[in-house]
């Protein structure tokens, strides 16, 4: 770090930093010129071995991100004091090392939200945190400050500032929602902290890496055009757990397998029902194909040793869907109908935009065209599908 003499007034900015985003520097940038400061120092938070989490990146690398965005400016520093400390983090024994490191005079600010000051009178020392520090505290319209703050506030008024910066609606947990659904990040932070994350492929969980066993197996059961899909829908699925808060993990491998007896021939389809005494209904006898999915329950739990009945289910229902689905039937049964190497067809822009916003509403639309579009090819539909498209149309 560089030295902290001759600085007249400090701004200090902790953070998570995961990752360091435009919004970060907008508004450290904003609070430096309003206030004349002279540096700005970045503190990224440590992380106390109890508070591990997969999805916050290593201190280093969140450090060496914040390093890599603030290089070209010669008024913003970064410090590594609180990621070197493996303990818990209190502000006030960074406060009192970055003044041990200053001048006597030196003016510290400390930079934080409204959600930071609402908890400050809560924190270790907090009369003695603003013997060291003013705080700046920037605002969005319309904040709200809790009572306890308000007292803090009339407490100390000299020492809180209150700076509106511009609204940027870029946070870092939409960041890291959106690498892991393999969407782009460009124009949210800057160049090299995208290339950074993704040289270090920060954000990712390596579902293929995961399930290999399964995949091999898979392999080995579908052409190559029916594995393809599979991969898709297990990607899809991903992303609409994603985003609809639901077990992506389980979403992921129930669409890898959907279709896991897609290609069985015949012969193999009543073989797989008499070893599971599976009696196929006068529907499924007349379209053998549409017995894959109910077969796909059997088999994932036998061959591919998947316990969870709702991920069987989602496995089972997924041509047919039924009354009452769970979110993980309905994003299978979504997934399998909208991922992306589906060759054209009408209606597919819109089930792709209703499936991010509203699973039973995405539901209702696909039951609708799938029974059209086979009433017109002229099959028979499944009595299931006809109750499920009931259910959800009202
Ligand atoms: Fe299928
Ligand atoms: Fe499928």
């Amino acid at each position: 770090m560089q030295s902290l003499k001759n600085i007249k007034k400090l701004g200090i900015m902790g953070g998570t930093f995961n990752p360091i985003h435009y919004a970060h520097l907008l508004s450290s940038s904003y609070v430096f010129e309003k206030y004349n400061l002279d540096k700005i120092i970045f503190i990224p938070t440590g992380e106390p071995p109890h508070k591990r989490n997969i999805n916050i990146a290593s201190g280093e690398h969140r450090y060496n991100m914040v390093n890599l965005a603030i290089q070209d400016n010669p008024n913003f520093l970064i410090s590594n004091i609180e990621i070197e400390r493996d303990d818990t983090t209190y502000t006030i024994d960074t406060l009192r090392q970055i003044k041990s490191m200053c001048d006597e005079d030196t003016d510290i600010y400390f930079i934080t939200g409204t959600d930071t000051i609402n908890q400050v009178y809560n924190w270790k020392e907090t009369e003695n945190i603003f013997k060291l520090c003013k705080f700046i505290v920037t605002t969005r319209p319309n904040y709200v400050l809790d009572d306890n703050t308000k007292n803090l506030i009339d407490k100390h008024k000299n020492k809180i500032y209150f700076c509106e910066i511009p609204k940027l609606e870029i946070s870092s947990t939409n960041i890291r929602k959106r690498v892991e659904q393999e969407k782009t990040i460009t124009y949210l932070l800057p160049k090299n902290v995208e290339e950074y994350i993704y040289k270090n492929n920060l954000y990712k969980t390596d579902f293929f890496k995961k399930y290999e066993k399964q995949l091999n197996i898979l392999k080995q059961n579908l052409t190559e055009k029916r594995f393809n899909h599979s991969i898709q829908v297990a990607k899809e699925a991903k992303n609409l757990a994603i985003q609809h808060n639901v077990d992506k993990e389980k979403a992921f491998l129930a669409g890898l397998i959907h279709d896991c007896c897609k290609c069985f021939p015949l012969p193999k389809i009543y073989e797989t029902c008499e070893k599971y005494k599976f009696e196929l209904d006068d529907i499924l006898k007349k379209q053998p194909d549409l017995a894959h999915s109910f077969l796909g329950y059997y088999i994932a739990k036998d061959i591919y040793n998947i316990q969870d009945e709702d991920m069987l289910n989602s496995i089972k229902y997924h041509t047919t869907g039924r009354e009452n689905m769970s979110n993980l039937e309905k994003i299978i049964y979504i997934a399998d109908y909208i991922e992306p190497t589906r060759p054209y067809f009408d209606g597919i822009y819109e089930a792709r935009e209703l499936a991010y916003k509203d699973l039973d509403k995405a539901i209702q639309y696909i039951l609708k065209n799938t029974i059209q579009f086979n009433t017109q090819k002229g099959r028979i539909i499944h009595p299931l599908s006809i109750e499920a498209y009931e259910y959800y149309k009202k």
